[in-house]
């Protein structure tokens, strides 16, 4: 294990419901530090950019239209290993299929619209991050 950073977003949706502060209450318990965090409304060339891993999937204009629909609120997250650390803290994509107590389980109404994301990978966490934040913002 060692210390890692991820990017998190709190999705249109989760910010739409107020889980801003029931979200980020649940990254602090963990221990995992906050070391940005802004909102922000996406345009439509900043989601698809964003998801432009998941161009050729059917979802791909659903998902860049939801997550234009409103202010997210995206972070830096750092602590011990903590890419799969957040990814055990929202759960399953699937809210259907996520575990009890998860935050997909709790805030998210569909596949789509699932309250959260999180990186999956070093690289590709490294790459979100700097999609958002530049080193100034990061504290
Ligand atoms: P994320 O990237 O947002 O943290 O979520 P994830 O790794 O759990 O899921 P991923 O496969 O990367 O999918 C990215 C986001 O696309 C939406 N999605 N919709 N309609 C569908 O079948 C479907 N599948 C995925 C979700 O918003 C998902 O988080
Ligand atoms: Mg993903």
């Amino acid at each position: 294990m060692s210390v890692q950073r991820t990017l998190a977003i709190i999705k249109p949706d989760a910010v739409a419901s107020g889980k801003i502060g029931p979200i980020i209450a649940r990254i602090e318990a963990a221990g995992l530090t906050i070391l940005a965090a802004r909102l922000a409304r996406l345009s439509a060339e900043q989601a698809a950019g964003f998801y432009i891993v998941h161009k050729a999937r059917p979802f791909y204009g659903s998902l860049c239209a939801f997550m234009t629909q409103g202010p997210c609120l995206p972070m830096v997250l750092e602590g011990e290993d903590a890419i799969q650390r957040w990814r055990d803290l929202m759960g399953a994509t699937d809210p259907a299929k996520a575990a009890a107590g998860t935050i997909r389980k709790e805030f998210a109404s569909s596949i789509e619209a699932n309250a959260v994301h999180g990186s999956d990978a070093p690289a590709t966490a490294a790459t979100e991050i700097t999609y958002f934040f530049n080193a100034l913002e990061i504290h």
